[in-house]
């Protein structure tokens, strides 16, 4: 049987801003998979934070891929300047996307991968009829708009059917996971099938975020 991947995602939300290039060499060194980059626009989630300037500062600042949440209202609003910022993926809610297949389409375009996600109350079937099409599928497994808050339990369960949807349209989309990811909460996700983290507070709160980011990926190897 070949080896389960595992991306481990940091989120750019909790990074210390004053410090970001060393932040950004500290993970890329630690062996992080991809950055996570939440884009908050104060009206679909109660809070605001970057735009494409930050992307492309990312951009220049690490290899790493740049991992795109779009948590905004008109998500193809932004789609052209986010890939030319750099981004390598690009994931929109289905709550903010009423021609969720045209938007898919248009992502893949762009020559990025297109991901959806949803809120935790929004049910999984909202993505059903574009699943073999999209590149990411992505659980909240909290209600988006900050970091540091407490995992949905009941997340477990929609990651597993979430696979199962996958598996049923013969779709190898990657399965992420994001929020209140942590040491406790990862195996979990982990067994119910998902193979990308994303984790903002459990990294960067740690003292040494080095060492989370293996610690994290280790739990998931030793559960293979
Ligand atoms: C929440 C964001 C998350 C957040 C995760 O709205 O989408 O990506 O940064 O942070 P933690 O890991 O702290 O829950
Ligand atoms: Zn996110």
């Amino acid at each position: 049987m070949t080896a389960r991947t595992v991306r481990i995602a940091p989120s750019l939300l909790s990074a210390d801003f004053g410090k970001l290039a060393e932040q950004l060499a500290m993970l890329e060194a630690a062996g992080a998979d991809w950055l996570h980059v939440d884009v908050m626009d104060g009206q679909f989630v109660p809070n605001l934070t970057f735009g494409a300037k930050v992307i492309e500062t990312c951009k220049r600042l690490t290899k790493l891929p740049l991992d795109v949440h779009l948590m905004v209202e008109q998500p193809e609003q932004y789609f052209d300047s986010f890939v030319q910022a750099g981004a390598a993926t690009l994931t929109i809610h289905v709550e903010t996307a009423p021609h969720l297949h045209r938007q898919v389409m248009r992502i893949k375009e762009l020559g990025v991968m297109a991901g959806v996600t949803m809120n935790p109350s929004t049910p999984l079937e909202t993505v059903r009829e574009v699943a073999a099409e999209i590149d990411l599928l992505l659980i909240m497994s909290v209600n988006p708009g900050f970091g540091g808050q407490r995992f949905i339990p009941s997340s477990v369960a929609k990651i597993q059917r979430a696979r199962q949807l996958l598996d049923g349209v013969g779709s190898r989309a990657v399965l992420e996971v994001d929020g209140g990811i942590a040491r406790d909460t990862i195996t979990a996700c982990w067994q119910a099938r998902a193979d990308t983290f994303v984790a903002g507070n459990a990294i960067f709160s740690a003292a040494d975020p080095a060492a989370e980011v293996r610690a994290l990926r280790g739990l998931c190897q030793a559960h293979a």
